[in-house]
């Protein structure tokens, strides 16, 4: 990974899910380095979104990878269809239930990276021993369900504490950040340790797609 680079993780939740493939091939052109997918069941989370279909409906229009951020009870059983859908990295919740171990270890047969998401109320510790078989941890900055919602700072403390284990067992464990996203808590995240930031709403909301995201590019980790 680059030292000073930092990771743009859109996520189309809040796009228009009328032109999806259109999004899809705008962000293409924008070169971000990832795809953030929001899969909501209405358990786990209070919302529903889409499932292994849409995705494999859009896979063809772009070569980046495809993060499915699985906001779902016990995702287990949807590993194989949604690394079947051209998923790249499968994010499994830490509080969605199942046994987390097994749920890592099924995404890597499927030759999937796996990341695990702590919610806001989850302290970082509860997902310390999986760090080191893992690709990314995901660090919820606001409750899923929703786009558009406020920044929870106490986000920082987790990511420093990420940061600082992995960088002292020298793990190569990607530390993402979602939600409330946008130039000031991206910068804010990234200089407690964040090496990808996921940003929605900061980008469809924003009138101008290439241009937010062209800004949050400018983000570097020498500010750190
Ligand atoms: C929330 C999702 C986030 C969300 C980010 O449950 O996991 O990815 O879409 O949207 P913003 O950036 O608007 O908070
Ligand atoms: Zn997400």
């Amino acid at each position: 990974m680059e030292t000073g680079k930092v990771f743009i993780s859109p996520s189309i939740l809040d796009s228009d899910f009328g032109s999806l493939r259109k999004t899809i091939k705008d962000l293409d052109r924008c070169k971000v380095d990832r795809i953030h997918l929001d899969v909501m069941d209405g358990q786990f989370v209070p919302n529903i979104t889409f499932g292994p279909s849409i995705i494999s409906s859009i896979r063809d229009a772009t070569s980046i990878p495809f993060e499915a951020h699985l906001m779902i009870e016990r995702s287990e059983r949807y590993i194989k269809n949604f690394v079947d859908a051209g998923s790249d990295i499968i994010i499994v919740h830490y509080e969605a239930g199942g046994d987390l171990m097994k749920t890592i270890k099924l995404i890597k047969e499927h030759e999937a990276k796996a990341g695990v998401a702590i919610n806001p109320q989850t302290p970082f510790k509860a997902v310390e021993r999986y760090l080191g078989i893992i690709d990314t941890v995901l660090v919820m900055s606001v409750h899923p369900g929703f786009g558009g919602q406020k920044f929870i700072p106490g986000a920082l403390k987790k990511i420093r504490q990420a940061r600082s284990i992995i960088d002292a067992l020298e793990y190569g464990t990607l530390v993402s950040v979602d939600g409330g996203i946008n130039l000031e808590t991206g910068r804010l995240s990234v200089e407690a340790g964040a090496d990808e930031i996921v940003a929605g709403s900061a980008i469809f909301k924003s009138g101008n797609i290439a241009n937010a995201i062209k800004e949050l590019k400018k983000i570097d980790k020498t500010d750190r």
